[in-house]
């Protein structure tokens, strides 16, 4: 495992997420109320990026069709049918910065 930084806590605000390219991954980090989640930027139904997407509370839904996501396990919450996760990953932080292992 490899301890890459990402950012700042304050660059993602409460609420926000956004889309980081780490090790040649597209990750996705979010601000859950105060709390960090990242999972993989990628829908693994048709590739599109879930940053462009909406957030309720800890739920994903993909900007293309509609699949919803798990934030915290990356795993799918509902679609009409089934699809690989798309991949969770550790948050450390330290002081006002954030870093992800991958
Ligand atoms: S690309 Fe995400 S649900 Fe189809």
């Amino acid at each position: 495992m490899a301890k890459v930084l990402v950012g700042k806590r304050s660059d993602i605000q409460e609420g926000e997420f956004t889309n980081v390219i780490v090790g040649g991954r597209q990750i996705l980090i979010a601000n859950i109320r105060g709390r960090y989640f990242a999972t993989g930027n990628i829908c693994t139904h048709e590739g599109a990026e879930l940053h462009e997407g909406e957030l309720h509370d800890k739920e994903l839904t993909c900007p293309l069709h509609g699949a919803k996501w798990d934030l915290s396990t990356g795993q799918l919450n509902s679609f009409h049918e089934f699809l690989e996760s798309i991949g969770s990953y550790r948050i450390l932080i330290e002081d006002d910065t954030l870093f992800v292992e991958i």
